[in-house]
């Protein structure tokens, strides 16, 4: 096994870096593996760049250990990007300073790389073994929610438990290029998303751990973080094509409405449920809606989710069409509810409408990708 390159960006972690390194030390030691640790601090007020430097000598180890300080720049994405450049070995271990990264998961994660040829081996918490330590419900469930938002937007990503993990390990050569030609964007606390949709990788591989307590210091997420994830999310939506499709999938929507609209007046005019009075009406409507929602299936299934289908039997469209059916009706219910919530609320109806529509939209389109269309 070559080199492999440890990349921890810290901000304020004078103590924690300095138990670290010297856990770190000891584990690498004891497993044979070759490494050197890039410490990339944007000159934290608490000193840490010098206390690195300090127990780096005191260890022995100051020829394995790169501290870079930069000093006009802020962030943990492009501190880990700065990393990259640095990093010399043919594996690239990314970990937080502040020990929630158990540093005996390292070994684990490199021996996976080695061992199964994998490209990117991630971290997990969410897994049989994986789990977190002391987290508030709250940040359990921001994470959650902000790991479903990821698996809709970026469909990349579903092959992760936890795309929101700060710990991995890669290839070098898997972001060679994209490093090269600047693409990865430096904004964010999402560097992993930034790879798994920016890069060509085979074999994406999952190690569970647990999240620890945070030794010492205080975390830097906050409500900014959260706002510019989603932004961020966005961006990369953009980027790999999943905003395009958001617009497909409501734009056949609307030739649904027509569809809906034909068949509607098609039963209640033509085939006579007239006569039946409010069961007709209901009756058409019904039927109405059941046309639109085949018609949006049949084209979803042939253009606007195609490249996600990997099973092409009638009976895996079937399963496809049974989920995009509830997505449908759930939307459905949805968008009605909000229309009356919103009413009550005073909000005008054709507002209150629009925006129900658009929740019901959203929804849909959710429940479709992350159900009816899963696969991959
Ligand atoms: N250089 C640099 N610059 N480092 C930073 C900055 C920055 O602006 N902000 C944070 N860091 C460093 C911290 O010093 C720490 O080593 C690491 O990045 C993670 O920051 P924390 O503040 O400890 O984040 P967290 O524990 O709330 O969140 C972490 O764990 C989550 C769950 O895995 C991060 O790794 C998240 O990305 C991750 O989702
Ligand atoms: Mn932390």
């Amino acid at each position: 096994m070559g080199k492999v390159s440890i990349v921890i960006p810290t901000y304020n972690e004078k103590e924690n870096v300095e138990v670290l390194l010297e856990k770190l030390k000891d584990i690498l030691e004891k497993e044979n593996i070759d490494y050197e640790i890039i410490i990339v601090d944007d000159n934290s007020p608490d000193g840490t760049a010098e206390a690195a430097r300090r127990r780096a000598r005191e260890l022995g180890i100051e020829d394995k250990v790169k501290v870079i300080v930069r000093k006009n720049e802020r962030g943990l994405s492009s501190a880990v990007l700065r990393g990259f450049e640095k990093a010399e070995g043919d594996v690239i271990v990314v970990m937080d300073a502040d020990l929630q990264h158990p540093p005996e998961v390292v070994p684990k994660l490199v021996r996976k790389i080695v061992e199964e040829n994998c490209d990117i081996v991630v971290a997990t918490r969410y897994s049989k073994e994986g789990g977190i330590k002391e987290w508030s419900p709250i940040r359990k469930i921001i994470s959650k929610g902000a790991s479903i938002l990821s698996w809709i937007l970026l469909p990349k990503s579903r092959g992760l438990s936890d795309p929101m993990s700060g710990f991995f390990a890669i290839k070098k050569n898997v972001i060679e290029e994209p490093l090269k030609k600047g693409i990865f964007n430096p904004k964010g606390f999402k560097i992993l998303l930034e790879i798994i949709a920016k890069s060509n990788y085979k074999k994406l591989c999952e190690v569970p751990y647990i999240f620890q307590k945070r030794y010492s210091g205080t975390s830097k997420l906050n409500q900014k973080v959260i706002l510019e994830y989603v932004i961020h999310l966005l961006e990369l939506a953009r980027y790999t094509g999943e905003l395009k499709r958001m617009f497909k999938f409501a734009f056949v929507g609307l030739l649904g409405i027509f569809v809906n609209e034909g068949f509607l007046y098609l039963s209640y005019e033509i085939l006579g449920l007239r006569e039946l009075s409010q069961l007709g009406l209901l009756l058409s409507s019904a039927i109405g809606f059941e046309a639109s929602v085949i018609f949006n299936f049949l084209i979803h299934d042939k253009y606007t989710f195609r490249d996600l289908i990997d099973t092409f039997t009638l009976n895996a469209k079937l399963k496809r069409f049974v989920h995009y059916h509830n997505a449908s009706i759930l939307g459905l219910a949805i968008q009605v509810t909000v229309l009356f919530a919103l009413v009550s609320m005073g909000i005008h109806y054709l507002i209150a409408n629009l925006i129900g529509i658009i929740m019901g939209m959203s929804v849909r389109y959710s429940y479709s990708i992350l159900k009816a269309w899963s696969q991959s």
